[in-house]
């Protein structure tokens, strides 16, 4: 069960615990980050979950989709440690990962 630190908008670090199999998204959105919109539920079509991941994660995390990528375009605050957190899935590999949730668009 992999926990995750996650700043907030307001520069505020919290833990959060999520579940190998769940996506980040719905580790955040269940882990009470309601800044979080995930408007879409998960679909890759709102980019209201959009995060910056630790550079020390970039590795770690999957690759990134051409859907993601074009939607990630879509944001004024998109650089280069941006990811949709519905679309990484997690894993024990990701244990203590950190990303802080994006300004909004
Ligand atoms: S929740 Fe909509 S793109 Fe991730």
């Amino acid at each position: 069960m992999p926990s995750l630190i996650v700043t907030t908008r307001d520069g505020a670090e919290q833990q959060v615990e999520g579940a190998s199999g769940i996506t980040l998204m719905e580790a955040l959105r269940d882990g009470g980050i309601d800044e979080l919109l995930a408007l879409c539920g998960g679909c890759c079509s709102c980019a209201t979950c959009h995060v910056h991941v630790d550079p020390a994660f970039a590795d770690r995390v999957p690759p990134m989709s051409e859907d993601e990528n074009d939607l990630l375009d879509t944001s004024s605050h998109r650089d280069a440690t941006s990811r949709l957190s519905c679309q990484i899935i997690l894993d024990e590999t990701l244990e203590g990962l950190r990303v802080s949730i994006a300004l909004e668009d």
